[in-house]
């Protein structure tokens, strides 16, 4: 999916932006433990580069960490070595075998195409939660939310010396699709310079629509609002 160059970029523009991963880590374990105090085991799907997981490791001693991309994992492997690590693809039906006291899933829903696939998502992720488990989902913009032409810049220095500068430039492309263009241009020490351009598509839920979702797949969720988490948090919980 995102090929190593991505990755690289990607985990450094979420260091270099200064994204609080320890304190939103810590949060998302907070409502877990205030629900259930015991868990012991975690699922993290999306996990990305493993930023939360490095975190969520101190706290779980059975910690996995699922993606769809396996060069994102790659690295997450590398930052969190006690961490097992799973391909999964969120819009297919997952099936992994086991449960867990626990599902984090964080800023992965607007890779989904539809509310549909949200419902599924919630619906199988309920099946892989021990009873009284708990399911914390970081939601992201709704349609309402989104600036039309949002633009960002970042420059990040490589640890080689290098730098990378990064534009991205977002459109909508229906009432609640959006198309991200990111384009990157890599300086690095003994290479030189080269240039790639990524392109995502996103979607933006409405909290009713997710509300209905989480309803409709038979999870019981609220959502809560916490500073670490522009967007809030929805927590659900499987039957105890
Ligand atoms: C924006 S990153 C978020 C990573 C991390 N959870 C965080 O909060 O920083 C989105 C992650 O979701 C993963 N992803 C995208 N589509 C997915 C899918 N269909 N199934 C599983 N993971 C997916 C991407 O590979 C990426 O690692």
């Amino acid at each position: 999916m995102y090929n190593d160059d991505y990755v690289e970029t990607y985990d450094l523009l979420m260091r270099s932006r200064g994204k609080a991963y320890r304190t939103q880590a810590l949060g998302v374990v907070r409502e877990i433990r205030e629900r259930l105090p015991e868990a012991a085991s975690l699922l993290d799907l999306g996990t990305g580069t493993g930023l939360h997981a490095q975190f969520f490791a101190e706290e779980f001693d059975d910690l996995v960490g699922a993606d769809i991309s396996a060069d994102m994992m790659a690295l997450a492997a590398k930052r969190v070595p006690g961490m097992a690590t799973l391909r999964v693809d969120a819009r297919a039906e997952i099936d992994l075998g086991r449960t867990f006291d626990a599902i984090s899933c964080l800023w992965v829903i607007p890779h989904l195409e539809s509310a549909d696939e949200f419902e599924a998502l919630i619906a199988g992720l309920l099946k892989h939660l021990n009873p009284g488990g708990v399911l914390v989902i970081e939601p992201w913009y709704g349609p309402d939310e989104f600036h039309d032409g949002y633009v960002a810049g970042d420059r990040m220095s490589k640890e080689n010396g290098g730098a990378i500068v990064r534009l991205s430039h977002a459109r909508r492309i229906g009432a609640a699709r959006i198309e991200m263009v990111v384009h990157h241009a890599v300086a690095d020490p003994g290479e030189g310079l080269r240039e790639f351009t990524e392109q995502v598509r996103l979607s933006l839920f409405t909290r009713e629509q997710l509300a209905a979702c989480f309803a409709s797949a038979g999870a019981v969720a609220e959502h809560v609002e916490r500073d670490s988490f522009a967007w809030g948090l929805w927590v659900a919980r499987a039957a105890a």
